[in-house]
């Protein structure tokens, strides 16, 4: 009898101590979650109520949460291939990333912090590249935030592609990405209103989109309340504290995978293109969906670049010193307007760990594809060098066409109103 009512109380003991330690458990795990990015802003735009002050304080919200896994990522050999093994600096970093992950150690040795990111040894980099002070300003400037991967979000969205999911809609079909610049509100605006709008297309096809943004030069008029404004009033702005720059473009696309994989993760396809651009919206949506499932989920297609090479003259936009990168680009789909399968996001953003950063974004796309075995489609109704002259005013050449380069917000809506017109016969 005694024994028995020992085992008892012991029993009884060691459920209220199992009890005790996982409510405690729960808490741990309810107060880390509701320290998460996704609780912080409610409303679309509330972080950027005043830049100056998020300058001070910037939130130090960033997706590094995602640890890609790089130990099962492997690089084509096609890639390998391409970019040879020389004197360049680029090449050397690919390569040595390269060793590094066959051995299997950590290939990359990308800063999380963004404040500690930036190489500010000038010697360090003369020792490794031995013009680096006749490279231009801007292009020193990237080599030194090369590792620098994790700016602080100020406007983010964080249930742009959800809020139809939890009312049991259909999960995001396309997200159009657009690249824009702070100032640049007439042309979202335009957007808006023609190709970009947002909501359910032919058979119930949802399509979503965001703006993406870096923030503007110091000395520049402040537009943050502005921005915040557009942001509460259209839920469209994606903002991270990185200056607006050409060459901070490659960064702005990998935080476009990082933002798609949080919080889009489910979407079929992404057009990524800039906010002069005139897509026809309902050609693109027919295409995607007349795909084979297989071809939809290896999607890379636009305006194919196939043989191209750096360019070597320093007066150049596109500028690429010898002594950085010594090869030809892998064919790549020009950045104006591309589309990329929604499936190809975790590959492409875990290769982009091993492939060191590019400066021009488009080309460190198809680089990225190339080392996940995925090559560029060419797609004629992507003319991201624009039609023919004659052609520009033509409405029936621009309703068979897909993407066509450059419009000003004006003729974006006199296209759009002109190729929906039901007068209209071609
Ligand atoms: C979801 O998609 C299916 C098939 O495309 C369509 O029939 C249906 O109407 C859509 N539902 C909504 C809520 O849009
Ligand atoms: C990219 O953004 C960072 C962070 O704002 C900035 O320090 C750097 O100068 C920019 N790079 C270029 C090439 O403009």
């Amino acid at each position: 009898m005694r024994r028995i009512q020992t085992f008892i109380a012991m029993v009884l003991l060691v459920t209220l101590v199992l009890i005790f330690f996982y409510s405690t458990l729960h808490l741990e795990m309810t107060y880390s979650h509701r320290a998460g990015p996704e609780d912080v802003p409610r409303r679309p735009g509330l972080q950027a109520k005043d830049h100056n002050v998020k300058r001070q304080t910037p939130k130090q919200e960033s997706f590094t949460t995602l640890h890609p896994d790089v130990h099962n990522v492997s690089v084509s050999d096609s890639l390998r291939q391409t970019i040879s093994q020389n004197g360049a600096y680029w090449n050397r970093l690919l390569h040595s990333a390269l060793r590094n992950l066959d051995k299997g150690q950590n290939p990359s040795k990308h800063d999380s912090d963004w404040s500690r990111c930036r190489e500010t040894n000038p010697e360090l980099l003369q020792t490794n590249v031995h013009d680096f002070t006749s490279y231009p300003v801007l292009f020193q400037d990237f080599l030194q935030g090369m590792n620098c991967r994790s700016p602080p979000v100020l406007i983010n969205q964080p249930n742009k592609c959800m809020s139809g999911e939890r009312k049991g809609d259909n999960q995001t079909f396309l997200l159009f990405a657009i690249k824009s610049n702070p100032g640049n509100f007439e042309r979202r605006q335009a957007v808006r209103e023609t190709w970009g709008r947002e909501g359910t297309y032919q058979s119930g096809l949802r399509v979503h989109t965001v703006f993406l943004l870096g923030s503007p030069p110091l000395d520049d008029p402040d537009l943050s309340p502005l921005l915040s404004f557009e942001a509460r009033h259209f839920g469209d702005i994606l903002q991270w504290d990185f200056h607006e720059s050409l060459l901070n473009l490659t960064l702005k696309m990998n935080m476009l995978l990082q933002w798609t994989l949080k919080y889009c993760p489910r979407v079929s396809f992404i057009f990524s293109g800039d906010d002069d651009v005139f897509v026809n919206s309902l050609a693109l949506l027919s295409y995607l969906q007349s795909l084979e499932p297989s071809k939809a989920s290896q999607l890379y297609v636009g305006h194919v670049i196939s043989t191209a090479s750096p360019l070597r003259d320093p007066k150049s936009k596109y500028y690429i010193p010898l002594s950085f990168y010594d090869s030809p680009y892998p064919a790549y789909a020009g950045g104006g307007g591309f589309l990329i399968s929604g499936a190809l996001l975790q590959p492409l953003y875990s290769i982009s760990h091993v492939i060191p950063f590019f400066p021009i974004d488009d080309v460190y796309t198809g680089m990225c594809l190339k080392a996940v075995g995925v090559s560029p489609e060419a797609h004629a109704g992507f003319q991201t060098f624009d039609v023919k002259e004659q052609d520009r005013e033509n409405l029936c050449v621009h309703k068979d066409l897909i993407l066509i380069h450059q419009r000003s917000p004006q003729q974006m809506k006199k296209l759009w109103k002109g190729i929906h017109s039901p007068l209209l016969t071609c």
